[in-house]
């Protein structure tokens, strides 16, 4: 792997967020030089306390041109996680989903050209699939977004793969299935489903399911989705790719429920609304390219995630 100064020099925008954490935290673990740059609206500082004095931490945003050219200086690779999450949001909210996401993700990409970066691994999203069906996810198959937010990861996508084609840029894009684990904000109307639920269940509150409970998800503990950036990083293969990063494996949201609640020990009859607008039905990650490619294959199966989870989300209650 050619690198600056002899060794890898790692810029993960986005590292004050839940899945950007995680990634400071594992580089700075294998003694990688990390910086972050966040501008904490949807990130915490807290996120990055266990860190002090081990990361370098720029705050800033994305859309900034001179704020991209200050983080990406002397970088090798960057995992790009910043963004604005949530597909219900980004029916709100369009205007910003697009300007952070889609324009955020290209300004990304220009100030990683232009600053000799080697490699972007960017933070894809399953909901570029849309509605194809109950049936494992390929990448091959023509994307069918539903929500301005899945739009907007799928341009990202697309840029990605032509800075690889056109710049040279390195890119890899991670195709992520709905990802959980501590550290997974709770606090807002947007936020995952395993954080609302553990959280509800943990204070006693009524969890709501917006729809049936049968619509399904290929729930992604973060540790296999921290395993999948640090291949994607190395792998010659993955150059130029877009690849998924799931589980294989697919839970209702009524089976979700009922596992929590006989993880955690409660008995709650939910409440169930009317479906989100934007939703997709069944999600569900085939994994042969992320073998083939990565070398990957998950390691931490639902149930243990789900362990690990609450057992976090209750240290934070308690
Ligand atoms: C989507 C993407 C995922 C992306 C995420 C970013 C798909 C298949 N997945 O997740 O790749 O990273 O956006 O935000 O598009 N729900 C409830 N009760 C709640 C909260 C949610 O029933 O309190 C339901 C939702 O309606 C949905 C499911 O749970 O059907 C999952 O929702 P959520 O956790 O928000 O993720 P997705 O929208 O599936």
């Amino acid at each position: 792997m050619s690198t600056k100064n002899g060794h890898t020099n790692f810029l993960v925008t986005g590292g004050g967020g839940f899945i950007g954490s995680h990634l400071a935290e594992a580089l700075v673990k294998r003694g990688k030089s990390v910086r972050v740059l966040d501008n904490f609206s949807t990130g915490h500082r807290a996120n990055l306390d266990h860190l002090a004095g081990k990361i370098e931490l720029i705050e800033g945003d994305i859309r900034n041109e001179a704020t991209l050219q200050q983080a990406c200086a002397g970088i090798d690779v960057v995992f790009h996680e910043a963004a604005i999450p949530s597909v219900p949001r980004s029916v709100r909210e369009p205007e910003v989903n697009h300007d952070v996401n889609v324009n955020g993700t290209f300004r990304v990409l220009l100030a990683a050209r232009d600053a000799g970066v080697r490699r972007v691994v960017y933070a894809a999203s399953s909901s570029a699939y849309g509605e194809i069906g109950t049936s494992a996810k390929i990448e091959d198959q023509t994307p069918n977004p539903l929500s301005p937010y899945a739009v907007a990861k799928l341009v990202g996508e697309y840029y990605c793969q032509v800075f690889a084609s056109v710049y040279g840029l390195e890119t890899v894009a991670l195709r992520y299935f709905n990802v959980f684990g501590p550290r997974q904000d709770p606090s807002s109307p947007y936020s995952g489903v395993i954080s609302k639920f553990v959280t509800s269940l943990l204070t006693g509150q009524t969890p709501k399911i917006f729809g049936d409970g049968e619509q399904s998800r290929d729930f992604t503990y973060i540790g296999n989705v921290i395993d999948a950036n640090m291949r994607a990083a190395e792998s010659a293969a993955a150059v130029g790719h877009v690849i998924n990063v799931g589980t294989a494996s697919r839970t209702t949201l009524n089976q979700l429920l009922a596992e929590l609640q006989q993880i955690i020990g409660t008995t709650l009859t939910p409440e169930y609304a009317e479906p989100r607008a934007g939703d997709v039905r069944h999600s569900l990650a085939d994994l042969t390219r992320a073998a083939e490619l990565l070398g990957y294959e998950p390691q931490t199966d639902l149930t243990t995630g789900l362990r690990q989870t609450v057992e976090w989300y209750r240290e934070q209650t308690s």
